[in-house]
Formats: structure tokens, C-alpha cells, sequence
């Protein structure tokens, strides 16, 4: 909807309100149609101001609506009808204006923001582009660069960056709509033709082609596979040779080419996935958005290593003071220097002093009587992680929560060494903790509804994507993962090569394939992790490799290059070589490929060519097989959270959802079909056996992933 009122006389004032974020839904659409109309109408108004109802501007197009028919008028014509209006028209941007929303503003004569608003076209990030217009007006308001930069990334810009790219005429520190209509008392009468973007002449400049075509390399370079980041070079490059009309008959039949796509449905089922796992429940049904968070005010964080640098520094960069401890005054100076140095970078860029005051280094445990929370962050040992626990119940407050960063091990098992199990909770960060979005907040039988809300506020406020998830060993994260990387050395045993894997999942769209990821992570975090799991132990001599353990296959590829010091980067030497120890570059390593053919010789195994298909086939359907598993035993409460798992923790690639979106797509009688072909022909590796769940999704006839949930409780009580 949108609402009309007359003001100062002779402006016409024109609410958007559609809580929560003003989209232009159809009734929105319907109702400016018919404003502008009586503004433009009404002799009296001499000027029209546009805002947004409860301090929003406009979030853009109606993602729900994408899913449905599109009905009422279309944004094109609407927002037309406003730049060709005859009497100056201000967009009052306070909080955003995004996608259609900020077309909208291009479509008026003049915009001006609030200090605090964001601005952007971030349709890229739904699979799409703008296309109300704005592939076409931006570039011809800010120049191709700058425009191209913007579109392709779906980047929001701040409001002082929106002046000084020219996108705003003005910034307000406070009372935008009352700025805008003295902006629009004061243009009354002025020549409107130069502030209409579709009347200027397409932005070309000598050096299109190449603008162009560093845009396409990077894009396809950044989100590989991802048709909508193409599709928008191709629009702004219309803006830089066409004449609008045409620009923008260009942008429609882009637009037609990807809004229907299975990619453009995948990245709007993240979006709305992204944001149900904030509302969590648990897997029986019970709803814990009513349990209030307690305020966390002062946190401690326990072991500055790899992980416990990365979460003082989130929390930090919340506001939050943290106490920081470490077990002897070396590993102080150096956690120190690290968390202080990460801080003082990031200040330097954002032109900020670093925060450091909010900072205390420690050795006493006695520094942590104060906090509200505590999370260690010490080394992956369920004895020491123990010992913690037990010293930090001596002497924090009664009421502090006490949280761990383990990746794996049992949550329950460690809360019953103290005497206040229900203040326990799991926050499983991944590395690096500042930079990477996902948060396990996984819970024990336990842990109390109030902690565990409590994290999940935490997780949010340090800006990362929560997921509660239940006490499994290896959670969700990683216990899927086992699977995607037994597949991926199983396929090397058969036949395939690293760069043959790697290259398969990266054009699937992974950021980077699983063998170049393991060397950056280092081969031995797996190895210590098989060792402690007994998998590797004086029953089982690595020495003699098996191919089989605890009667399943089991690949000794990986435990043979760890014993013979090839532990990825850090050695610069893993499944390809880097120049030196540390560099970043992988190259193929010869070696390896000597390495494996004896492998393959010593046990009889014929080597055959592996399609990228069966790459494909064979990793992302044992993920999403484990998947169902998970959804089988209560771990998580529906698909989109294992979704948000892979998406913000694991690199998968967000045009394709998530590996459970992915099964959806492919069909699950597929999924089911390919996974029993694969497990007749391997019959000793029990993760390609169809969980029951998909079993039964099938039987029931592939329901829709939004539906899954329903279907799972009332399978549950079958299973
Ligand atoms: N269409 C439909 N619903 C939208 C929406 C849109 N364009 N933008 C936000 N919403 C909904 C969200 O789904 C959420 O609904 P819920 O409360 O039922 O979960 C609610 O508005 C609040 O959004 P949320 O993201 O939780 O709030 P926020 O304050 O953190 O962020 C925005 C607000 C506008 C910055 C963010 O929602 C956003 O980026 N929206 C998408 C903008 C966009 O891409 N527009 C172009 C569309 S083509
Ligand atoms: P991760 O990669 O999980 O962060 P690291 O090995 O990098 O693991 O870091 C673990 C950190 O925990 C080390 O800096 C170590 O000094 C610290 N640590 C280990 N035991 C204790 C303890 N009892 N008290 C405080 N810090 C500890």
C-alpha cells in the first residue's frame, strides 16, 4: 500500500507501508500507481516527496511474490511514469533502499539520505538482476565502473558513500522526509530534463570493452557457474552502447533468461532459509522464540590459538569486552599480538581506532569471576577441555554460561564434569572465526532453553549465521562432511586425479575442490581426528594400509601422505605443491600422481576414467544422504538449516542452494535411483546405502523441500 497526504501547502507526500520492509508488493505497486496519478493530477502539488513508513525506505521487490504469478502493475512503466512527471519528485531515504527500491529513487528527480540508510542493487544475490531500470539508470547517474561494481556484487553502500558516487544529492543527520520536502520546495519550477537518467546517452567511454571484460573474468572467477553475476555485465554493457530504450529492452530479455532458473529459486530459498534458522526450534517441534536471551555484557575467551584469535576478535568488534586467557605467558605475547593486530587492520581500513580497551590478556582464571559467558577455545582434547570446565566452575559467577568451540566432541559429556550442566552449550565457530559467517549453537539434552537462546542472540549480534543443532558426533557440519571426503579419495583410488575432483567441484561452483581446501587446512587435523577415533591405531598399522576398517572401505591415501610429511600448505607439499612452505598456489604435484598409480598397482586396482558427473554425483549425494540422516535422528530441526550449514560454513556453492535444495532439484527419485546404483556397486561403504528418510520422501511422493518438515514429523513416529 501506499499512503497519500498533502503537505507545506503544495507537496504531495507518498508512504510506502508494508511492514517490515516496505517491499513493492502489488499492493504497494497498485497503490504508487495511483498516487502519482493524483499527485500529478492535483493542480495544488507542485512537488511530490516519496518515503517509507516506520523509517524504511523500501527493501526492494516482494521476494515472496517471486514464487507466485506477478500480478498488478509492472515496475518498469510505474517507475517511468514518475521520472517523465512534470513536477519534482525526492525519494526520502531513511534505512534502505534496495533493488526496486532504490530504482525507485533512480526514477526521482532527486534523492537524499540519511546518514545511517544503505543503498544498493543486490538482485545479483536472488540469481537476478535490477531490472526496474536500474542496470540502466545507475550506470548513467555514477559511471560504468562504479555501477558495475555495484551491480555484480549486490554490494550496500553507506549513505556518505552513496554521495560521494554521486547516487544522493544529499545527506541528512536527521529529519530526512522534512529535508526532502525543503529539497523539493526549493526545485518547484526548475527544469526537470537533466535529472531524468533514461534521457542521458548511454555512458560509453573509450575503454568499455575492457571494463567489460575484466567484469566478466571476475565474476566468473568469484561465482563460478553463476548465471546472474553474467547476465549483469551484460546489462550494464548495454547501458554503455544503447540508447536507453533499447538498454533496457536488453535488461527484460535478461532478466527473462535467469528469473525462471533453478539458481534464481535456489539463492531466494537461501535467503529465506538464511533467516527461518535465526527462528529455531527443535526438531520435535518445540518453539524456543519465546525463551528471552539473557544480555551478555562481558565474555571470557579461553586459548588464543587458530580459533580462540578469531572469536575475541568478532566479540570485540561487537562491543562486547572479553578477558582473554592463555595457559603461559608465551602464548599471551602471542595471542596478544595476533588478536591486537587483526583489530588494528581492520580499524586502519574502516578509518576507525582500533577497540583495543575493550580488551584484557590474562594467565589468572580468577580475571573471569565477572563475565556473562565464557567460551574455550583450547585444544580439540575431551581430558583438557575437561580440566577447563571443571577449573572454570570454581570460579565464574553461578549464573555465566559456559560455552566450548569443539568441532565434534560430546557436549553432554563435558557438562556433566560441572555441577551446572543446563549453562552449557556448544558454539562451534569456523576458521577463521572473525571472517567466516557460521555458527553451530549446538545444544545438549541439558542445556536450558534460556542458554541456549542466549547464544543464539550472541551468535547474532557478532554477525553470524546461527544454527542450533543437536549433540552428534561431528554435529551436522562435519559429520556430513566425513562422507563428501571418503567419497572424494574413494574416486582417487578408482582412477581420478586431484585437478581432475578439485576441478569437477569447482565448476559445480565450490570456491575451491575438497583436495585444495584439505592442504590449506592441513592434512593432519583429519589424521589427529582418525587417530583419536581409533581408526588409525596398533589394531590397525598404518604402516600396512587396509582398505577396509572396522569392515567398511577406508582409504589410507590421505594417513600415508601424512606419515610421509606432506601436510598441505604449511609443508608445501599435500595433494598438489606450492612453491614454498606456506604459499598459497597450488600446482599439480607429479609426485602424486606416481604416488597413486603404485597405490593402485600394490592393491590390484584397475584405474578407470571417472566423469566429472560421478564427481558430482558421488560427493554432494553422500552429503545430502547424511543430510537425511541428520534430518532422521532430530539433529536439526528442517532441510534449510543443513542448507545454511553448507552454504556459510562449508563453501557450497549458494546458487545451488545447499546440498538438500540440490537433492530437491535434481528430484528425489533421481537422488534415490543413483544412490542405490551406486551402493550395489559399492556395497562396503554404508553412506551411499538411500537414508529411510529418502526412502520414504519418495514413497510419499517428492514433496517440496518447504515441506519436508511436515512430512518429518509425521514419518518420525514411522521410522
Ligand atoms: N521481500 C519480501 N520480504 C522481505 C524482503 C523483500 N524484499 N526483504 C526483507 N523481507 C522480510 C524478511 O524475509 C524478514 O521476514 P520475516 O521477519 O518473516 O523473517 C523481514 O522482512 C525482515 O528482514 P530481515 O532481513 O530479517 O531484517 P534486517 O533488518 O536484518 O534486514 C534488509 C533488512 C531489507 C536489509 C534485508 O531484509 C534484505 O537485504 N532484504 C532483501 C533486499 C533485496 O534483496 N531486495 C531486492 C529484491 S529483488
Ligand atoms: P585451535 O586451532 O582449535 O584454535 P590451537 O592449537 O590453535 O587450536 O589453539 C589452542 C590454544 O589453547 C593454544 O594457544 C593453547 O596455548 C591454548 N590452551 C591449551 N590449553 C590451555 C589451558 N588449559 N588454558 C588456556 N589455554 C590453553
Amino acid at each position: 500500500m501506499a499512503r497519500y497526504t498533502r503537505a507545506r501547502g503544495s507537496l504531495a507526500l507518498i508512504t510506502l507501508t508494508h511492514p517490515p520492509v516496505n517491499a513493492l508488493s502489488a499492493a504497494v505497486r497498485r497503490g504508487l500507481v495511483e498516487s502519482v496519478t493524483r499527485a500529478l493530477e492535483d493542480e495544488q502539488v507542485k512537488a511530490v516527496v516519496f518515503c517509507g513508513e516506520n523509517g524504511i525506505f523500501c527493501g526492494g521487490a516482494d521476494i515472496k511474490e517471486f514464487s507466485g504469478s506477478m500480478l498488478g502493475p509492472s515496475l518498469v512503466p510505474m517507475i517511468h511514469n514518475i521520472e517523465r512527471g512534470d513536477k519534482p519528485m525526492v525519494a526520502a531515504i531513511e534505512g534502505v533502499a534496495l533493488g526496486g527500491g532504490l530504482e525507485l529513487a533512480l526514477g526521482c528527480h532527486y534523492r537524499i539520505a540519511h546518514t545511517k540508510a544503505r543503498l544498493g542493487l543486490p538482485e545479483v544475490t536472488l540469481g537476478l538482476l535490477p531490472a526496474a531500470g536500474g542496470t540502466q539508470r545507475l550506470p548513467r547517474l555514477i559511471g560504468l565502473h562504479a555501477a558495475m561494481e555495484l551491480i555484480t556484487t549486490g554490494r550496500h553502500v553507506s549513505a556518505r558513500e552513496a554521495l560521494r558516487l554521486g547516487i544522493v544529492d544529499q545527506v541528512t543527520e536527521g529529519g530526512t522526509v522534512e529535508a526532502a520536502m525543503e529539497l523539493a520546495l526549493s526545485v518547484i519550477g526548475q527544469p526537470l530534463n537533466l535529472r531524468r537518467l533514461s534521457l542521458r546517452d548511454p555512458v560509453w567511454t573509450p575503454d568499455v570493452e575492457a571494463v567489460c571484460d575484466a567484469a566478466l573474468a571476475l565474476v566468473k572467477r568469484r561465482s563460478r557457474g553463476a548465471m546472474a553475476p553474467v547476465a549483469c555485465v551484460q546489462s550494464v554493457r548495454a547501458a554503455a552502447m544503447l540508447p536507453y530504450s533499447k538498454g533496457i529492452e536488453r535488461e527484460k530479455q535478461l532478466m527473462g533468461t535467469i528469473f525462471e532458473s533453478g539458481q534464481a529459486r535456489a539463492m531466494q530459498y537461501a535467503f529465506f532459509a538464511q533467516r527461518n534458522a535465526g527462528k529455531w526450534s527443535l526438531p520435535n517441534g518445540a518453539q524456543w522464540n519465546n525463551t528471552k536471551p539473557r544480555d551478555v555484557q562481558r565474555a571470557g575467551v579461553i586459548g588464543l590459538g587458530t580459533m580462540g584469535r578469531g572469536i575475541a576478535v568478532s566479540l570485540i568488534k561487537a562491543g562486547i569486552p572479553v578477558v582473554a586467557l592463555e595457559m603461559d605467558a608465551k602464548q599471551l605475547e602471542l595471542g596478544k599480538n595476533a588478536v591486537t593486530g587483526i583489530l588494528q587492520r581492520d580499524a586502519q581500513r574502516r578509518g576507525i581506532s582500533p577497540p583495543l580497551d575493550l580488551l584484557t590478556f590474562t594467565l589468572s582464571f580468577h580475571q573471569l569471576r565477572d563475565v556473562d559467558l565464557v567460551i574455550e577455545a583450547v585444544f580439540e582434547d575431551m581430558n583438557l577441555k575437561k580440566r577447563v570446565f571443571s577449573d572454570l566452575s570454581k570460579v565464574l559467577r553461578v549464573d555465566a554460561l559456559i560455552c566450548t568451540n569443539t568441532s565434534g566432541l560430546n557436549i553432554d559429556e563435558l557438562a556433566a564434569v560441572i555441577d551446572r550442566p543446563p549453562l552449557v552449550v556448544g558454539m562451534h565457530f569456523f576458521a577463521p572465526a572473525h571472517v567466516m559467517k557460521l555458527l553451530e549453537v549446538v545444544y545438549g539434552t541439558r542445556s536450558s532453553p534460556e542458554a541456549v537462546a542466549t547464544v543464539m542472540a550472541l551468535g547474532k549480534r557478532i554477525g553470524k549465521v546461527c544454527v542450533a543443532v543437536g549433540n552428534c558426533p561431528g554435529f551436522v557440519g562435519n559429520r556430513m562432511l566425513k562422507h563428501y571426503l571418503d567419497q572424494s579419495v574413494f574416486l582417487l583410488e578408482e582412477g581420478a586425479t586431484p585437478e581432475e575432483v578439485d576441478q569437477a567441484l569447482e565448476e559445480f561452483g565450490f570456491a575451491m575442490g575438497i583436495f585444495k581446501v584439505a592442504d590449506l587446512s592441513g592434512l593432519d587435523v583429519g589424521w589427529r581426528v582418525r587417530k583419536a577415533s581409533g581408526l588409525i591405531g596398533p589394531d590397525v598399522d598404518p604402516v600396512k594400509p587396509s582398505r577396509w576398517r572396522l569392515g567398511r572401505r577406508y582409504c589410507p591415501l590421505p594417513d600415508m601422505l601424512c606419515q610421509q610429511g606432506r601436510l598441505g600448505q604449511k609443508t608445501g607439499r599435500g595433494w598438489y605443491v606450492y612453491e614454498s612452505p606456506g604459499s598459497k598456489e597450488a600446482k599439480s604435484n607429479p609426485e602424486i600422481r606416481n604416488f597413486l598409480e603404485d597405490y593402485r598397482h600394490k592393491y590390484g586396482i584397475e584405474p578407470r576414467h571417472i566423469t566429472s558427473q560421478e564427481v558430482i554425483e558421488r560427493c554432494a549425494l553422500a552429503l545430502a544422504n547424511e543430510g537425511f540422516r541428520i534430518l532422521e535422528d532430530g539433529i536439526v530441526a528442517s532441510p534449510e538449516d543443513i542448507d545454511m550449514i553448507y552454504l556459510f560454513g562449508y563453501g557450497w556453492p549458494r546458487h545451488r542452494g545447499g546440498p538438500m535444495f540440490y537433492a530437491s532439484q535434481v528430484g528425489l527419485s533421481v537422488v534415490l535411483k543413483k544412490l542405490e546404483h551406486y551402493h550395489r556397486l559399492h556395497p562396503d561403504v554404508p553412506s551411499l546405502e538411500p537414508s529411510r528418510l529418502l526412502r520414504r520422501l519418495v514413497a510419499v511422493g517428492s514433496p517440496p523441500i518447504q515441506q519436508w518438515r511436515t512430512h518429518l514429523s509425521n514419518l518420525r513416529s514411522h521410522l
